[in-house]
């Protein structure tokens, strides 16, 4: 028995020290895995990081394009499996082509100036990376408004795209001009977007996750979005000068689960325009507006009862001032 138990604990013992010896070796030797390529022969100013589910090839700094020109080449013929590159303090006129062209099927750009690509001829920026080029970040850079979105038109598999805390002012015609095949979800928030163009986003069919929050937007219009067969799931508009929306907006969203107008000026909320997506509405945030709770509101009573989460106050009539909008009652908002 003492034997037994004795045996057992050596082997918890040796178990614990082989498991810290491992952890140790992990720790030491960052490119421990075979799928970082070689530290010798990763281009200067790069680290490879294997993040399990992307290797990321980080490079910081880059100011001339003999960083890429020089050490990029090799990359296509050397052995690893690095499919992300990211530049982080990147001073660049254009991102050549030859930046991606190994290997790489997402890109994120950050605290960079980087003033577009270098063609817009999407079948020769990407000819290799059409069908596997999934994912675009750009994150607090700048030159934004120089970019032209026609460059994105030939990638079939762009799944995500992102513009956040950078210098867009406007969403550009050529926007359309991106592949919309694929993406599903568009974050371009904490920007200082105050104009969209037309029927900018009208193309994504397969766009279920939309963002579009901090920015510097007073009107949308149905137009903008997909027509019918919609798969957008969330919305969110907050933060922006939205003072109404338009009657149509919601209309043949059938899939629409959350929508989020927080911190607008919006004073109401029209029947007509949350009609058709009432039964599948889980959460209307409408906090930080200038809601006035009268007669026209009372459609809103029955979300309570639908489990829908409704969150936001009244800014008038004076009687109702901060009083949230989930517990009016249809005696409260009768009369005005
Ligand atoms: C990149 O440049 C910035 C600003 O010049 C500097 O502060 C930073 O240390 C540099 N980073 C690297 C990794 O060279
Ligand atoms: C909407 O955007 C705001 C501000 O960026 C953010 O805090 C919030 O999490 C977003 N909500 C949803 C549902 O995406």
């Amino acid at each position: 028995m003492h034997l037994w138990f004795g045996l057992l604990f050596l082997n918890i013992l040796t178990f614990f020290q082989e498991t810290r010896v491992f952890t140790f070796v992990l720790q030491n030797t960052p490119h421990f895995n075979s799928r970082c390529l070689n530290e010798k022969f990763l281009p200067e100013k790069c680290v490879c990081k294997d993040n399990i589910a992307f290797v990321a090839l980080e490079c910081t700094n880059f100011t001339r394009l003999d960083d890429i020109n020089k050490y990029f080449p090799e990359l296509a013929n050397k052995e690893h499996s690095m499919n992300k590159l990211v530049l982080i303090g990147a001073k660049l006129p254009f991102l050549p082509k030859l930046a991606l062209q190994c290997c790489f099927t997402k890109l994120t750009i950050q605290e960079s100036y980087v003033q577009g690509l270098e063609s817009a001829d999407s079948e020769f920026m990407f000819s290799e990376l059409k069908d596997t080029f999934r994912e675009l970040k750009v994150i607090r850079s700048k030159y934004m408004q120089l970019w032209s979105w026609e460059a994105f038109s030939a990638l079939d598999s762009l799944t995500l795209l992102t513009v956040t805390e950078s210098d867009m002012t406007l969403v550009p015609e050529t926007f359309k001009k991106i592949n919309s095949n694929s993406l599903s979800k568009l974050t371009l928030s904490k920007n200082y977007i105050k104009y969209i163009d037309e029927e900018a986003f009208a193309k994504f069919k397969k766009l279920m996750y939309f963002d579009i929050s901090n920015n510097q937007i007073m009107s949308i219009s149905r137009k903008m979005f997909p027509q019918k067969d919609s798969l957008l799931r969330e919305i969110n508009f907050s933060n922006n000068r939205l003072e109404n929306l338009p009657e149509d907006i919601f209309i043949g969203m059938n899939n629409i689960r959350k929508i989020n107008l927080a911190n607008n000026k919006i004073k109401t909320l029209q029947k007509k325009a949350f009609s058709e997506i009432l039964e599948k509405l889980v959460e209307l945030d409408v906090t930080g507006n200038q809601i006035r709770c009268c007669k026209p509101l009372e459609w809103m009573l029955s979300l309570k009862e639908k489990g829908t989460s409704l969150k936001g106050r009244c800014h008038s009539p004076s009687n109702l001032r901060n009083k949230n909008i989930a517990q009016l009652t249809a005696q409260e908002i009768c009369c005005c």
